[in-house]
This record gives structure tokens, C-alpha cells and sequence, in this order.
């Protein structure tokens, strides 16, 4: 169970980071294709807050969405376009598919993956689930769709608590998977039974309570904002708890001019928008004197580039070569998905 540690950093190494630098006039010219591209292609850009604040700008200003993996999921599904873009992670494409079977998704590139959804392999998910037939079920929607077509329900870190507390109410001991530390906070809040798997995000599990507090010292007026990906000691630092875009709404709406930040830095851009002329500070990652492999940076958000969002919509929609960007999910695997799918979105706009 988990992922293996010489594998994670083999993949992160080979991760990119650093996108080449493009001139201002070079993107520009990249940003006016794309725009061009996607009405020809009858498409729609739906980025996660954690890309390229090139590409977040990109979809604001074609009429796309920037939002969490809650709200990416509900705006591709109802969408006109026939063909979604998707510029985020994986599962995130896979998620657009499953709801939107009859459009074609694609994804800048399919390498961009997640420390969540690889530290779940279905087989072993499965016997996990064989050994506990008497739990409901719930997966984090940063899994597989083979994983998703196990479930009882599918949730994101917007919903998961109020879905908890629902199943718990009810009197349901739940089986989750696969981050511990969304896990645990949850288990905490709703007193909910929960048997967990043992994952973790490589970006949040980084981050440092100790340091939180060593900033904090400099700046004691600063709110702390916490992705409950983050390990339980930095959860509790935290003046908010929430997904990207509750984070997001904390920061416009609480009084503070200073935050710190636990999650990945692309989500500066919103934070910026959304409350323009407050300061916003990444969290620390490193121990003393140790060096961080995330930096607050997800390696696989990190994927997703001016340049290969150019390369993908210029191929012409009958290339064999798009078989590189297509998210296709097989039919059995996506059937069985989507009923666990369709209760989170159900259960959201009920208690909205
Ligand atoms: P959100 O659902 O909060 O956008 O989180 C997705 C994610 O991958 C966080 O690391
Ligand atoms: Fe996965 Fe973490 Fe990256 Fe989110 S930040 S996509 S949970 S590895």
C-alpha cells in the first residue's frame, strides 16, 4: 500500500518544473492561437488553480473556468462545447470524461499525474474493499477511474466533510481512501468511524508546522490557510481549513492584510484577484536545514504549459497523433464511476 519512495522521486525528477521561458511577445502569440484554436474546435479551457496562471487567465478570458476539481467537474458536464480541455491532473481529466461521455477530453499532456492517485492502485484497492464489505466506501476524487468505479461515493475536499457527517449520521462506518491526512482531518471533525488507506500528497505532506510558527512570529497578525492535505500538526495551525476555492473565499472575506499559505503556489493568482492588495506568503516546506522536493510547486500541475496546450490544438481533430492527449475511459470502468460521481454532485446542489 502506498507509493515507493524511488519511484516518486524518479517521476518527480523527470518532472519538468521549470517551464522554458517564453518572451512576452512569444506568449502572446501562443495566447492568441490558443483563443483562435478553441472556437474552431468547438472547445472550452477548464484549468485547476494550481496551473500556469497563463492558463488560468487563458480560460478566464475564453470563457472557461478556473476553479477547484468540485467545480471543474460540474462545469465540463454542462458545458455546450462538445470538446473539453483540460488543464489540471489526470484524474481530473478522466472525472470530465466520465461525466461527459459523449465529448471528447483532452489533456495538454496524460503524464500529469498525482502522488494520490498512484499511491492507490485499483487491484490493491479492491482487496481492501473485499476485507471490509461491511464500510461504505468513499474515495477522494484524486484516484483512478478504476478506483472511483469502486466507491459508494466520490468526493473532493469541498464536500467531503458534509458527505461524512451525512454517511455518519446515518449510522455508516466509512472506508476511505486515499489521502490519510484529509482522512484524519475529517475523522476528527465529524467523529466519523473511518478505516483508512495509507496515502498522502508529496506537495502538502511538506509543509512545516515549525515554521509556520517561526513565521508567524514576524508576521502575528498573518491568517493561516490550510489545504487539508496538510499533515494534522499543520492543520491545526490553521485559521481556516478548505479546498482551493474556500480558501480563496477566506482570504476576501477575513479582515486580515497578511496570509500564510499551505497549499500550491498557483493559487496566488486567484488569492491576488480575489483580494487585491493583501499579502500572501507560502508556507515553509523544509525542516531546519533540509531541502524540500515540492516547494509548495505540484510537479505535475507544473506539466501543464502554454507550449503543449498550443501543440495539442493544433493538431488537426482526426490526427492519430491526439491518441497522446485523449482521456478515454472504458466503458465498464466509466459506467460503474459515474453512480458514485453523480451522488457527490447530487448531494452538492441539495445542500448548497
Ligand atoms: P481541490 O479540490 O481543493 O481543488 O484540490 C485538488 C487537489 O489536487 C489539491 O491538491
Ligand atoms: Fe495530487 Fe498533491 Fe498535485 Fe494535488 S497537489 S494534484 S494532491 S500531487
Amino acid at each position: 500500500m502506498g507509493i515507493k519512495e524511488s519511484e516518486l522521486v524518479r517521476e518527480f525528477l523527470h518532472n519538468p518544473h521549470t517551464a522554458c521561458d517564453l518572451s512576452v511577445a512569444k506568449k502572446q502569440e501562443y495566447r492568441e492561437t490558443i483563443k483562435r484554436l478553441l472556437v474552431e474546435r468547438d472547445a472550452v479551457l477548464v484549468a485547476h488553480y494550481y496551473t500556469d496562471p497563463e492558463l488560468q487567465s487563458l480560460a478566464e478570458e475564453s470563457g472557461g473556468c478556473v476553479s477547484d476539481s468540485l467545480e471543474m467537474a460540474r462545469f465540463g458536464s454542462r458545458h455546450s462545447a462538445s470538446t473539453l480541455i483540460v488543464a489540471g491532473v489526470r484524474f481530473m481529466g478522466e472525472t470530465a470524461k466520465i461525466l461527459s461521455p459523449e465529448k471528447r477530453v483532452f489533456m495538454p499532456t496524460l503524464e500529469a499525474t498525482c502522488s494520490l492517485d498512484i499511491g492507490c492502485p485499483a487491484d490493491e484497492f479492491y482487496a481492501f474493499c473485499d476485507q471490509h464489505p461491511d464500510h461504505t466506501v468513499v474515495v477522494y476524487a484524486n484516484t483512478s477511474a478504476a478506483v472511483k468505479a469502486r466507491a459508494d461515493w466520490v468526493v473532493t475536499s469541498s464536500i467531503a466533510l458534509k458527505v461524512v457527517e451525512h454517511l455518519s449520521d446515518r449510522g455508516e462506518k466509512i472506508l476511505w481512501a486515499p489521502d490519510k491526512h484529509l482522512g484524519q482531518y475529517v475523522a476528527d471533525q465529524t467523529g466519523a468511524e473511518m478505516l483508512m488507506w495509507d496515502g498522502a500528497c508529496i506537495v502538502h505532506e511538506e509543509f512545516k508546522a515549525s515554521g509556520i510558527e517561526k513565521l508567524k512570529h514576524v508576521h502575528p497578525d498573518a491568517a493561516v490557510l490550510v489545504h487539508p492535505e496538510s499533515p494534522k500538526a499543520v492543520v491545526e495551525m490553521a485559521d481556516v481549513v478548505g479546498s482551493t476555492s474556500q480558501l480563496i473565499a477566506a482570504a476576501s472575506e477575513l479582515s486580515n492584510e497578511t496570509f500564510i499559505v499551505a497549499t500550491d503556489r498557483g493559487i496566488f493568482y486567484k488569492l491576488q484577484q480575489a483580494a487585491p492588495g493583501k499579502s500572501f506568503l507560502v508556507a515553509p516546506t523544509g525542516g531546519e536545514g533540509a531541502t524540500c522536493r515540492s516547494c509548495a510547486y505540484c510537479p505535475w500541475m507544473a506539466m501543464n504549459s502554454l507550449e503543449n496546450l498550443v501543440e495539442l490544438l493544433e493538431k488537426s481533430p482526426q490526427s492519430d497523433a491526439l491518441i497522446s492527449n485523449e482521456i478515454i475511459v472504458e466503458s465498464a470502468i466509466a459506467n460503474r464511476a459515474v453512480p458514485p460521481l453523480q451522488r457527490m454532485l447530487d448531494f452538492g446542489q441539495k445542500h448548497s
